[in-house]
This record gives structure tokens, sequence and C-alpha cells, in this order.
């Protein structure tokens, strides 16, 4: 028996799956939280990395206690994308990560585009534009506003990198995740020395060699191989961001094939096989953790308001599905843009949200129900339509996170997306990629020419009860409010440009 052991540590929790490389099922899991730091100003958010291993030690022996521990062979982890873990020269974190959701370095987006000459120009260096969200940004700030730390800085790593870090002993960076700090130029895989330059030259020596996403980040430390109860020979892949690990974990290894994640973050994205560089800067050019590519686009505001709605108006899920489908489509002409925490795409990452036809009729708990679920799929679909514009063409899209289980949730997304959507049987797509991958990577030990699509074939089964088609009528329905809905949202970038008017 072969069993793999697959990690996701996102932003809320940490969950752990045991693959089973005969049967391709997953036959244990494990769970536990960590929570962000309270009381920050409005727009850092920040995570303790001893907060992740904690919650991953705790996770991994629920998981493990289930299966025979001797039969794992393999660890892939995955991790939220872009968060900045800056360590010293013993390897100790210095202060905590800043988040893929952290939207206080617009100063620092502001200063590298204006260095690198305007967004052309950065685009033409790295692939991206250098947006809060990413790494970059988060390094410049720390060297601008605690000065003290950054003469400290030795290692610059990544969530997943750190996890792996801990768990090998080994400063590792693949392609994938890598390709998501806008330090590396995502056509040549290499760092940018351009853009390391206008951070600072010294990070240069900061930056872990990048390597592909099929070697192997190492093997476990004795003291973690003692603690987990494992060998010390269990491998542990190169690992990914979690966009990149739920491609694997979702099948998303060959081109045709498109992903919706409806989680704390909402992304669309699809394999492909050469870069796909948006001279918009829209579509993030990422690359993949398994060799190829995986443009990405992502919102900031999707599970999160829809749970403030729902506790707003104290509902239970049930009661958020019925108010859902008690309201008609379009909300009577309610429309909300749903960019809470400001946002990526459209870039605002000090706006806010906004509701638009308000009246006496539409000033209710269902129609704002209906609107903020509605908005917040439009948010997604604009990323899904401007990835056709550039060429990237699907005939479904697969459905990952908590929205996406929701029925009458599923109903707007087929119909806003235009396309037939369905869910996957597993639904812990990164951390089942993160198992995958490690798989692919001890089989490739002793076979290199091993494909990821070989070992994902069969362990990745869509959820056919789930599937739903787009009504032609609503389709169009929802076109129009699209085109509405997209030019609110891009209107509000000049607007909110260098102000945050709605911040306290
Ligand atoms: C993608 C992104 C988010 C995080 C969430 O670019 O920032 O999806 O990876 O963990």
């Amino acid at each position: 028996m072969s069993l793999f052991l697959g990690i996701d540590s996102g932003t809320q929790s940490v969950k752990a799956v045991v693959y089973d490389a005969e049967s391709r099922k997953v036959v244990a899991d494990g769970r536990a939280p960590h929570e962000l730091i309270p009381g920050l100003p409005s727009g850092h958010m920040e995570q303790e990395p001893s907060a992740w291993v904690t919650a991953m030690d705790a996770a991994i022996l629920e998981a493990v206690s289930k299966v025979d521990r001797s039969a794992i062979k393999g660890i892939g982890v995955s991790g939220q994308q872009h968060g900045f873990v800056p360590l010293d020269e013993k390897g100790d974190v210095i202060r905590p990560a800043k988040l893929w959701c952290d939207t206080s370095t617009t100063e620092e987006c502001a200063l590298i585009t204006e260095a690198l000459g305007g967004e052309g120009a950065v685009i033409d260096t790295i692939g991206n534009r250098a947006l809060p969200g990413f790494t970059v940004p988060k390094i410049l700030w720390m060297k601008r506003s605690e000065p003290e730390g950054f003469d400290r800085l030795r290692q610059i790593l990544l969530p997943h990198d750190y996890l792996n870090y801990y768990l090998t002993g080994e400063y590792f960076m693949e392609f994938g995740d890598a390709s998501g700090t806008a330090l590396m130029d995502v056509r040549s895989r290499t760092w940018s020395q351009e853009m390391i330059d206008v951070i600072d030259p010294l990070i240069a020596d900061c930056l872990p060699k990048l390597s592909p996403s099929g070697e192997p980040c190492g093997t476990l430390r004795p003291e973690v191989a003692e603690k987990y109860g494992l060998s010390n020979r269990t491998l542990v892949s190169a690992g990914g961001g979690d966009n990149m690990m739920g491609a694997i974990g979702t099948g998303n290894v060959v081109s045709g094939v498109a992903t919706a994640s409806f989680g704390t973050s909402g992304t669309i994205y699809a394999y492909n096989d050469a870069p796909i560089v948006d001279p918009r800067g829209e579509i993030a050019a990422f690359c993949d953790s398994t060799g190829g590519y995986l443009p990405l686009m992502c919102t900031m505001n999707v599970t999160t308001v829809s749970e403030q709605f729902r506790t707003l108006f104290d509902l239970d899920h049930d009661d958020l599905s019925a108010a859902i489908e008690r309201a008609p489509l379009g909300a009577g002409g309610l429309m909300l843009l749903p960019y809470l925490e400001g946002e990526r795409t459209p870039s605002i990452p000090s706006g806010s949200g906004a509701l638009i036809g308000m009246n006496a009729k539409t000033l209710n708990p269902d129609f704002l129900v209906r609107a903020a679920i509605e908005g917040v799929t439009m948010g997604m679909n604009f990323g899904l339509l401007r990835l056709r514009e550039l060429g990237v063409s699907t005939s479904e899209v697969r459905l990952t996170g908590g929205g996406s289980r929701n029925a009458a949730w599923r109903r707007i997304i087929a119909d806003v997306f235009g396309m037939s959507v369905v869910c996957m049987k597993e639904d812990e797509g990164a951390a089942l990629g993160g198992a995958l991958q490690a798989a692919w990577c001890v089989s490739r030990q002793s076979d290199p020419t091993t494909s990821i699509a070989s070992i994902v074939d069969g362990a990745t089964s869509l959820d056919e009860s789930t599937r739903l088609e787009p009504d032609p009528e609503s389709l169009s329905k929802y076109e129009a409010l699209q085109s509405f809905h997209s030019r609110f949202s891009k209107s509000m970038e000049p607007l909110f440009e260098g102000q945050a008017p709605f911040k306290d």
C-alpha cells in the first residue's frame, strides 16, 4: 500500500488528507484552525507562521492516526499564495507574515511601478503587475516601515515554503508559488534583477534558488518524523500555492479545463502549456506546480461577503438558499459591487463595496442577499470573460470551495458563467493536489518520465449529481447585467486611486 499526505494551509485553517494511490481515494483527513492577528489597522492582514505550524501538526496527527503510518511515502504541501515570511540568519521568523489579502502596500506598489517605468514596463519585466496582494510590495513595505527588521532579513519564503522548511530544514522554492511573488519573470522562470534592484540589491541573496515543481524539497527532519510517527525517509515534494495545488486536485493539468474556487478568495484558472501574459494585467500570469502555466484571476471578496450578509440577517445556510430563491433574477435591479475589503481585480485595494439600485421594493433582506451572491459571481465572471479574451477556451468549469456547494448559488454560477458547471467528488482540491504531487514526485524518483496526468487520472472525479447547465433565458439577462457590473467595477479604479475615503 502507498499512501500520500496532502496538506493545505489556507487563510483560516490547515487541512490534511491521506490519499491511497491504489484505490485512488482519500482515506483519512484532519483539520485545525488558525487565526488572523486581531486588532491590526484596516487593510493589514497578518498571521504568525508558528500558528500555521501548530495547526499543521494537529491536522497531520489527526489524519495519520486513522491509517497505517508506515505506508506513507510522501508529503505535498499547498499554501495560501503570496504571503511574505521574513527569516533571519538563524532561520527564525522576524515578524508576522503579511498575507495575500493584505492591502496596506498601495504606496509601495505605486513606487515600484514608477521606478520600473509604469504598468506596461512592469508587465514587460515580470509578466505581471506589482499589486498589493503579491509579495514584492510587502518586502519594500518592511524596508520602509521596519528598517531594523529588514536589516536582519536573510531568507524570503512563501507560506508553503516555510512549512516545507519546517518539515525538511531546506530553503526551497518551486516555480508555481514563486511566480506569485512578482519578483520572478514568469517567461524566463528566473528572478528579475530589475525588480530586485528596485527593492534592494541585497535581497538577491535572500531568495532561494528556483526549482522545477517536480523536484523533491527534501526528506522529513528526524525530530519532525518522530513527532508524526513517520519514517525520516518520507519525501516532501516541492508543493505549491493553493491555486496551483487546487489545479492538480481538480484535474486541471491539461489544456481545456477551468477551475473556479468560491472560497475565502475567489479564483478562476486554467492550465496552459505556454505563459499567458495579460497586457492589462487583470489576469495574473502564474506558473503552475507541474511544469506548465496557470493564468489566474483572483478576487478577494467571495465567501467573506456571503458570510457577512448571512450573519447580518441571522440566516443559517438553508435560510440563505431560501432567500436567494425567493428573490427574482437580478434582484429587481439591485446590484452589489462586493469589494468590502478592497479588491485586486478590479484593482481598488483601498476601495469598498457599493450597492446600486436601491428603491422601496429592493431594499429587503431577500433582494440584498441575492444581489450579494450575484455580485460576487459577476465579479468572478469578469475573470472568466477576460480569460476567454486571452484565448483560453474551456467547455465546462470545475467548482471548488464552500460557495459552490450551495445549489441555489451554483444555479446562479451556471447562468452567469453561461457554462456547464460541476463540483468535484473530493472537495479538498488543494490538499488532494498536495498528495497527488507527492505521489508524482515519489514515482519520478524511479521513473523520471512519469506524467502528472497519469497520477491525476482517476483520482479527481467529478460529482455529476451537481452538474448544472446554463438556462439560455437567464444567461441573456445576466449578460446585460454583467456589462453594467463590469463597467461600474472598472469605473472605481480611477476613483479610488491613491485615496481611501471610506477607510478608518
Ligand atoms: C491568488 C490568491 C489567493 C490566495 C488564497 O492569487 O492570492 O487565492 O492564494 O489563499
